[in-house]
Parts: structure tokens; C-alpha cells; sequence
């Protein structure tokens, strides 16, 4: 458990520092939570959201030279964006040690490229890439506007900026019926339990990402683009996947056997489909 969790539980309001101390912890708790849990979730034509962003990414035959992800985490993205443009010079950055290290040895590459630090500050020149990536990174940052200045800054003329977020929102069917279980579960010892979300709103409000971005002197129009990724999954990998959202991996081990046995009961009568939704947005600088 940390402070954040504490609260959440508890229904108190929570910091900044707070949350990003609860993110630390769950990265190191779970190494490669994000890969493990998206590389399954696949769309229509088979895509995980890491190749839906790649193909935006690349549309239109661009081939960059270099190229920088936001919360890299341990480079799944970088690693099919090198398969697609192998003499692509790659650089990262994350909060999270242990997913840097991780990153640097998948990739070959060295502390220069991939940094641990917040990406509100980062180490690069002006200018400096001709492609930013960033894969459901954007949405764990409680005030994105100094991320998204500092990517304007080292994206070069010309360049292009293509993230992916979720969309809680749009959550339906099965998945929202695991998340209301998990909330059922908890409030009965936890009535006050509070709001998990530690997002800046604008990431999920199409209008607003846009003026956000208009304001840090992106062109207009950036274009947006709703995605669904789906899996069916049995009792344990439903487990596992609300198990790698922040808040439920970092609940202590009695209330995570209780998420577990309701994740069972929900998938007795055999797997279920879990279906997310997530938004692409791309900018062409
Ligand atoms: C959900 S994980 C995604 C990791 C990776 N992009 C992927 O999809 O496999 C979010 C990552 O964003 C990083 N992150 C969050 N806030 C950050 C910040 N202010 N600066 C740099 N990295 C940050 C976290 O440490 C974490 O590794």
C-alpha cells in the first residue's frame, strides 16, 4: 500500500507527489505491467495500440531519424519502431529507473538516449526529433501542459507528435462490469472510497487537447481517432489486467484476493471479453 492508496481508500484527497510515489512503486513492483498487459489486447486487424500508434506514427512513408518516447517504460514501443526503421536513432525517457534499464538493454542503447527523468524537464536540445511518441504516458501526468511545452520544444520543424491514451469514459460491457466489481468489493469495507484518477481532464476532452496543444504553439487540428483493443481472458488474466491499473495492483494482499475471487465469480460461466478503448491523437508541427 502507499499514501495514495491509503487515501483513495480512505476517500482523502491526494497530491501530485503522492501519486507519482504510488506510480514508482507499482513500476517497481511490476516490471513490464504495461507491455504485459497491452501486448495482448489486439484491434480488428490485429494491432496492438503499440503498432495502431507505430502506423500513424509512420504514416505517409515518414522515415525519422530520431525519435523520442514519453514514458517510454521498457521500450516495447521503441523496439517495433526500430524493427520499422532500423537506422532510426532512438531516445526515451521515463520516471522509472527500472523500466529505463530495462529499455536500454532490449534496445542496445546507451544512458545518453534513454534518460530517467520527468519529462517535464527534459535533457535535449531544442529541435531535436523528428518524431515523439508517447504510449499511455500523457494520462498519468496531473498537469500536462509543462510536458506538453517541453515536447514542443525538442520536436523539430516539421516533425510529428502521435500519443495514444485510454479512454476511461468509453469503458463498457464486461470490463466496466470487472471495474464496478472491484469497486463493490472494496466499498464495502471502504465506503469512502474516493476518485483514482489522477489525469489532466484535457487529455481525455478532444477540444481541449486541442487548444492545450494551439496554446503551446502546435499547428491546429491535430487529428484524433478512437480505437477499441479487445482480448477474450479467463478469470486469472481478467485478475491480471485490473491487477496493472494503479491503483487495485497497489492494494495489499488480502483486498487483492478479495478483487481476485470476484474476478473468478464474473468469469464462471467461461471467459469474457474484455474490450478498451483508447485514443490516438497525431500533430503534424
Ligand atoms: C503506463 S506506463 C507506459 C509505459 C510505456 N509507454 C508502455 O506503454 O509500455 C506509463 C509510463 O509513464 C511514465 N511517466 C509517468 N509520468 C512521467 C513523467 N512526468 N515523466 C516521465 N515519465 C513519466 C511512468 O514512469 C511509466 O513508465
Amino acid at each position: 500500500m502507499t499514501r495514495f492508496s491509503d487515501h483513495v481508500l480512505a476517500g482523502e484527497p491526494v497530491t501530485a507527489d503522492e501519486w507519482r510515489e504510488n506510480l514508482l512503486e507499482f513500476h517497481r513492483k511490476y516490471p513490464a505491467a504495461t507491455s504485459n498487459a497491452f501486448g495482448g489486447l489486439f484491434d480488428a486487424n490485429g494491432r496492438t495500440s503499440y503498432e495502431i500508434l507505430a502506423d500513424s506514427a509512420l504514416r505517409g512513408g515518414r522515415q525519422p531519424a530520431r525519435i523520442l518516447d514519453v514514458g517510454c517504460g521498457d521500450g516495447t514501443l521503441l523496439a517495433i519502431l526500430r524493427r520499422r526503421v532500423p537506422s532510426a536513432e532512438l531516445y526515451g525517457i521515463d520516471l522509472c529507473e527500472e523500466d529505463v534499464i530495462a529499455a536500454r538493454a532490449r534496445l542496445s542503447v546507451g544512458t545518453d538516449c534513454l534518460v530517467v527523468a520527468d519529462a517535464a524537464r527534459m535533457p535535449f536540445p531544442d529541435a531535436s526529433f523528428d518524431l515523439v511518441v508517447s504510449h499511455l504516458a500523457l494520462m498519468l501526468i496531473p498537469d500536462v501542459a509543462p510536458v506538453i511545452a517541453e515536447i514542443r520544444r525538442v520536436i523539430a520543424p516539421g516533425g510529428r507528435l502521435v500519443f495514444v491514451t485510454d479512454d476511461p469514459a468509453a469503458v463498457s460491457g464486461d470490463l466496466l462490469e470487472a471495474f464496478r466489481t472491484v469497486y463493490k468489493t472494496l466499498v464495502a469495507d471502504h465506503p469512502h472510497l474516493g476518485r483514482v484518477i489522477m489525469a489532466d481532464s484535457r487529455v481525455y476532452d478532444s477540444a481541449a487537447t486541442d487548444t492545450l496543444l494551439a496554446s503551446l504553439g502546435f499547428p491546429a487540428f491535430p487529428e484524433h481517432a478512437g480505437h477499441e483493443i479487445a482480448s477474450s481472458v479467463d478469470a486469472e488474466a481478467l485478475y491480471q489486467f485490473v491487477g496493472a491499473t494503479y491503483f487495485v495492483g497497489m492494494l495489499e494482499d488480502e483486498l487483492l484476493e478479495r478483487v481476485r475471487s470476484g474476478m473468478s465469480m464474473l468469469c464462471q460461466d467461461g471467459p469474457l471479453r474484455i474490450a478498451l478503448p483508447i485514443r490516438l491523437t497525431t500533430v503534424d508541427c
